[in-house]
């Protein structure tokens, strides 16, 4: 049995901040940052109140009755997220209990932006073994916390939000699935934030924010992603036009249109929510497919190919069948 998604949810928080009002608190430009990156605005969380477990909850809610699942049904609950509001429960144990889903296992996955793909990956893998029947995947972050607003290299391109799929053990859905990490990459997008509790070892005053090589992280993804998917598709003996839809993670629109040239595919295969969202790391991939899913866009046996990467090195590509 595969991994068939039957129902999707998003939630983004209520605040957004434009390239305009990033302008006013630090030295940047809409010119600068839409010119390099296609993001105009992205969503930021902007009280105690919007948190990674309210923002995971609401778009788990919206999945669930999408699929018109209960929590109860559900044996099987997956976070993908780097931002998690405790280092412990988990914020997949913290979600099964504000759900109410009494029966399932539920636990956290740290692989970045490739975070949500490697849980779908996981869930396909114990729904293959069958472990497990019915699963919720969310990909969520508020990278805003963890981001150094005084690094306009980095800040401008990141935003808060969550997305979720219901996933159901079925004869069709994922047809077949690629990942891969390489840690000897791992300082070019890095993030250190946890402060050092032991009595014999002096904690510094450095919070740790997150901080990446942008160029270097640029070169990473436009060579990976596009690799991925060929080899994804040379699995699978599909061709690149047999693909309905590229949900690639939202970095950056530069990156999307590189990888679109390199696949020579027309754009218009490529949906992208950057513009509005910018990059909201484990939470991309699952808030598109919720936008294009609700916009009416998918018809039952299009072919879905999602792919992406991030940090760790990590990457990843997913082929199905919706
Ligand atoms: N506003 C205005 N100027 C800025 C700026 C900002 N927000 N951020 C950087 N600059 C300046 C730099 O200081 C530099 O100025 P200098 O030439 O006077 O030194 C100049 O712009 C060019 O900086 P550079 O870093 O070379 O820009 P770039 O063309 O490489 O674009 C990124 C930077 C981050 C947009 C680009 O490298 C990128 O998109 N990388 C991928 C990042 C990514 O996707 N990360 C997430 C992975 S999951």
């Amino acid at each position: 049995m595969r991994a068939k998604i039957i129902g999707t949810g998003s939630c983004l928080p209520d605040r957004s901040a434009t390239n305009d009002y990033l302008s006013t608190i630090m030295d940047t430009s809409d010119q600068w940052i839409h010119s390099r990156t296609g993001i105009h605005k992205r969503h930021l969380v902007s009280s105690e109140e919007e948190t990674t477990l309210t923002l995971a909850v609401n778009a788990a809610n919206a999945a669930l009755e999408d699929a018109g699942i209960l929590p109860a049904q559900l044996d099987l609950i997956l976070v993908a997220t780097v931002s998690s509001d405790f280092i412990t429960p988990s914020t997949a144990c913290m979600v099964q209990k504000a759900l109410g889903a009494c029966h399932a296992t539920a636990f956290d996955i740290n692989a970045a932006c490739s975070g949500f793909l490697f849980a779908l990956n996981t869930v396909d893998a114990y729904f293959q073994s069958g472990a497990c029947q019915t699963a919720l995947i969310i990909g969520v972050e508020t990278l805003s916390k963890i981001i150094d607003w005084s690094d306009r290299s980095t800040c401008v391109l990141f935003g808060d939000g969550a997305g979720a799929v219901v996933a159901k053990a079925s004869e069709e859905g994922m047809v077949a699935s690629i990942q891969g990490s390489d840690g000897t990459g791992g300082d070019i997008l890095i993030c250190k934030n946890r402060t050092n509790n032991n009595p014999y070892i002096a904690t510094g005053t450095d919070p740790g924010y997150l901080s990446m090589n942008g160029q270097e992280v640029f070169k990473f993804a436009v060579k990976k992603v596009p690799e991925c998917i060929q080899s994804l598709l040379a699995q699978t003996g599909l061709c690149a036009s047999d693909v309905t839809y590229y949900l690639l993670h939202q970095a950056n629109y530069r990156i999307i249109t590189s990888i679109a040239r390199k696949l020579k595919l027309p754009i218009e295969k490529f949906p992208s929510n950057v513009e509005r969202c910018g990059n909201t790391s484990a939470a991309s991939i699952p808030i598109l497919l919720d936008e294009v899913h609700k916009e009416g866009k998918l018809s039952e046996g299009d072919i879905l190919l999602l792919s992406g990467f991030g940090a760790g090195l990590t990457w990843g590509a997913a082929l199905l069948k919706w």
